[in-house]
């Protein structure tokens, strides 16, 4: 079997339909069908498991009572049904498999259709752009755009549950600096000789800041949160406002 690749663009521009609502608890859970990922299989470290004759609608049932469920493969002929831990539409390697199709189980009020990631496990709804932006102010607007907000972490439980969910999904896609670094921007940044998070809280003790970080001059007032590859580790970079980079947005779960 052929490996591919699939591409960004490609899962992020399909046309999708809400296939079934899956009452869970308080919770509404929707299953969209993601034509882009059909005809594959991936076996890697977020499968979680196989049923067999089972329908899609229980399919969906299932991974909907699986906190660690995010997405599913169906195979209507051989009526199979792959639950996987990972819902991360960035390029990932897939085996070419005929008559799988593909579902990603989104909860109400986290925009999967629109590249964002949620992941129920640690409770955390967050967009990584495909944008770059110039500073925080574009940064918000284009958070904004998405109807989201800069991710912050004035809670700072938050911190490892960030790390645990981008950890989860799969990074290649990761554009690297000339260090080995991949940044995008978080709502922190300095005013007034203050750290402020854009929710307008003041930084506390509680930060994750990379070695030596913050380690620039006054002038520089933007933070980037900064992933090292060689040890799966998301830290706080102190940046020039006035680059291009990414933005990691979040909505509130
Ligand atoms: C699924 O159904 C087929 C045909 O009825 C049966 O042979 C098979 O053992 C079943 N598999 C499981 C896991 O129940
Ligand atoms: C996929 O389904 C078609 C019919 O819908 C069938 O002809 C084909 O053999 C199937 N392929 C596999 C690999 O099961
Ligand atoms: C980026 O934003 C800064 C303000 O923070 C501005 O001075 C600069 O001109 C912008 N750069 C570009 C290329 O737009």
């Amino acid at each position: 079997m052929s490996k591919i690749k699939i591409s960004c663009v490609l899962a992020l521009t399909v046309v999708w339909n809400v296939f079934v609502l899956v009452k869970n608890d308080s919770a509404i859970y929707t299953a969209r069908h993601f034509p882009g990922l059909d005809d594959l299989f991936i076996e890697d470290q977020y499968f979680l498991r196989e049923i067999e004759n089972i329908s899609k609608l229980e399919c969906s049932k299932f991974c909907s009572e699986d906190l660690q469920c995010i997405s599913f493969f169906y195979n209507e002929l051989q009526i199979k049904c792959r639950l996987h831990s990972s819902g991360w539409y960035n390029p990932q390697e897939g085996a070419a498999a005929s008559n799988w199709t593909y579902h990603v189980l989104g909860e109400k009020g986290c925009p999967v259709h629109s590249g964002f990631i949620h992941d129920r496990f640690y409770g955390m709804c967050v967009h990584l752009s495909t944008d770059f932006v110039n500073g925080t102010a574009e940064g918000e607007s284009y958070c904004a755009s998405k109807e989201s907000s800069m991710i912050t972490f004035s809670d700072a439980t938050k911190i490892p549950k960030f790390t645990s969910t981008m950890n989860k999904h799969n990074p290649t896609f990761l554009d690297y600096n000339a260090n080995g670094n991949f940044q995008a921007y978080i709502g922190l940044f300095y005013s007034s000789g203050t750290w402020l998070w854009s929710d307008g809280t003041a930084l506390s003790s509680d930060t994750n800041w990379g070695p030596t970080q913050p380690n620039s001059p006054a002038s520089i007032k933007c933070v980037a949160v900064s992933f090292k590859p060689s040890v799966n580790i998301w830290q706080w970079n102190d940046i020039s406002c006035n680059r291009f980079s990414r933005v990691l947005c979040e909505i509130p779960h």
